[in-house]
């Protein structure tokens, strides 16, 4: 479904559910990150791009005060949260991803509306695709709607992650939420995770084309290894006298190698080689050399897998399977994509070969593995945007 279509149908659903039309329908996209993986928390560059998928909100002003109303209409299920108080966690589960950027907007003296709510997701949950992102971007969105005051995106982006470290305990960095705030359609978004300037990076070659391969291993990353790595960046930067490894060269690790252990120094080694590769990429895609972006995804890939060790067997069949099919086949360059453990590569392609290379995949992926692959092509999409309203 388009986002056209999206909003028609849950529009319909809001309708079926409350009897009436909805005031208000908003949308954020998930994410693909292209480059720059792990590297956020560590002050470095991401070059993310949002995708044609989804989370979408129709809504209007409830009868009964004091309480938000939520009607999950693809798996058919309500949740109710108090807003006559400070927000708290609660049940279900994704409803703390609202509460959370509810709770948000309360600490900004924002008097949350009551409201009724039909809400959905194209984002494949717990793909490594920004789910929870985009859901959180799409509830701070609806309350720009409904209060008739917008803010700033960049404080916007902020207000989701922290709704994303105080509500689902993952401490995460601020790639995520910023693409889906600020993503740009038909461009990729380099964000300098340390000053927060943004540069869109136009991808429009119609040559060339972006294909997100969820293994369909599920990803979770409240697991603890997200937190550890973080901590272990950390301790590298520590030992090295610096504030974070932005500010260490691969020159600099080497000299200073001695003061890490052998899995921090690869941690560190990972990171910097990454913020590298990342800006290295950026001009890459300026210039259309597909052939050495399509290398510094491998290199990223490699990296992640052996020195950050944050891949999984799955992840790297895809990417053997994209090596194999190489150059001549149409793939450029292909990694994994997002936290890891599982979620979804994303591979550089070219635009005529996509059809001839999803069959190739998804077959081989299948042979290997036992799993069927979802496979698709997105251009970049545009970021959070009121619909109606
Ligand atoms: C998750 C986090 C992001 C980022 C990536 C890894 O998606 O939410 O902030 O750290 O992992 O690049």
């Amino acid at each position: 479904m388009n986002l056209q279509e999206l909003s028609t149908h849950i529009a319909a659903e809001f309708q079926k559910h409350y009897g009436r039309a909805p005031r208000w329908i908003v949308a954020a996209p998930g994410r693909v990150n292209v480059i720059g993986e792990h590297t956020d928390y560590n002050d470095g560059f991401v070059l993310p791009m949002a995708i044609e998928r989804y989370a979408i909100m129709a809504a209007d002003i409830s009868a009964t005060p004091g309480k938000i109303s939520i009607y999950d209409a693809a798996f058919k299920e309500n949740a109710t949260i108090d807003i006559s108080a400070p927000v708290t966690k609660g049940s279900p589960k994704w409803s703390n991803y609202i509460r959370g950027v509810l709770c948000g907007f309360q600490n900004r003296g924002v008097t949350i509306p009551a409201l009724d709510v039909a809400f959905m997701s194209t984002v494949p949950l717990g793909g490594g695709l920004s789910s929870s992102a985009a859901l959180e971007v799409c509830t701070a969105t609806l309350m720009e709607a409904a209060t008739g005051e917008a803010i700033d995106p960049i404080e916007k982006a902020l207000l989701a992650q922290k709704a994303e470290h105080d509500f689902a305990g993952v401490p995460c960095g601020i790639m995520d939420q910023f693409i889906s705030a600020l993503g740009r359609e038909g461009h990729l978004l380099l964000l300098d995770c340390r000053t927060r300037k943004t540069e869109l990076v136009p991808m429009s070659d119609p040559s060339v084309a972006l294909l997100v391969i969820n293994t369909n291993v599920k990803h979770e990353l409240s697991g603890g290894e997200y937190a550890e790595r973080r901590a272990q960046c950390e301790e590298a930067a520590k030992n090295l006298g610096v504030k974070s490894l932005r500010d260490v060269t691969p020159d600099q690790l080497e000299k200073g190698k001695g003061k890490l252990s052998e899995v921090i120094y690869r941690r560190a080694r990972h990171v910097i080689g990454e913020i590298e590769r990342t800006t290295h990429a950026a001009e890459g895609i300026r210039a259309s050399s597909w052939p050495s972006v399509g290398n510094l995804m491998y290199a990223s890939h490699a990296s992640l897998r052996d020195d950050y060790e944050v891949s999984c067997q799955e992840l790297d069949d895809v990417v053997e399977i994209a090596e194999d099919i190489g150059y001549k086949g149409g793939i450029y360059g292909c990694r994994m994509t997002g936290g890891g453990f599982g979620g979804c590569c994303v591979a550089l392609v070219k635009t005529d070969c996509v059809d001839a290379i999803t069959k190739k995949i998804a077959a081989e992926y299948k042979t290997k593995t036992g799993i069927d692959a979802a496979i698709f092509a997105s251009r970049p999409a545009a970021g959070a945007t009121i619909i109606k309203g």
